[in-house]
């Protein structure tokens, strides 16, 4: 066993697991957060999508002794205290941005740190050119930064609809 220490959203957790314990398997067995899904448990499909200081990442893929000390930040930890829920959550809501709903934890902490991304002006794949912060993100390049969330319901059309409506 090894003792690794994180903060998860804001609290700080001393874990006792096995090195090679997922982070997405030590949010959801040792600490109780289901809200990281396992979806494919290969980094194909971003169910498991969480923030590690800001940046997005495939919990699935990660170990958990890789990110002692670092800020993970879950779907359970995305509101602001006395938001209730984030913008994004909300937007989701409003727009049908789900229907089984076992990718939303993944979409919105994804979106949520695509739209930091694109506001500190790194590049997406498909429109390599930096973006000045000023930029509106266009539809096929949420979608194409969004990519690596997958949806098997199919409700691109709402998720899309929800990440412009917050991006403005
Ligand atoms: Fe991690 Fe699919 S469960 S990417």
């Amino acid at each position: 066993m090894t003792e690794v220490r994180m903060r998860v959203n804001g609290v700080v957790e001393s874990l006792d697991i096995e090195p090679w314990v997922s982070l997405l398997d030590a949010l959801r067995d040792h600490l109780g957060l289901t809200g990281p899904k396992k979806g494919c448990d290969q980094g194909a499909c971003g169910a498991c999508t969480v923030l590690a200081d800001g940046v997005r990442i495939n919990a699935c893929l990660a170990l958990a002794m890789q990110y002692a000390d670092k800020e993970i930040t879950t779907i359970e930890g995305i509101a602001k205290d006395g938001e209730g829920r984030h913008p994004l959550q909300e937007a989701f809501v409003r727009h049908d941005g789900l229907q089984c709903g076992y990718c939303t934890s993944g979409q919105i902490c994804s979106a949520i740190a695509m739209l930091d991304e694109h506001a500190a002006g790194m590049p997406s794949v498909l429109t390599p050119s930096v973006q000045p912060a000023s930029a509106v993100l266009s539809d096929d390049e949420i979608r194409e930064r969004m990519s690596g969330n997958l949806c098997r319901c199919g409700a691109y059309n709402g998720i899309l609809d929800a990440i412009r409506d917050v991006a403005g």
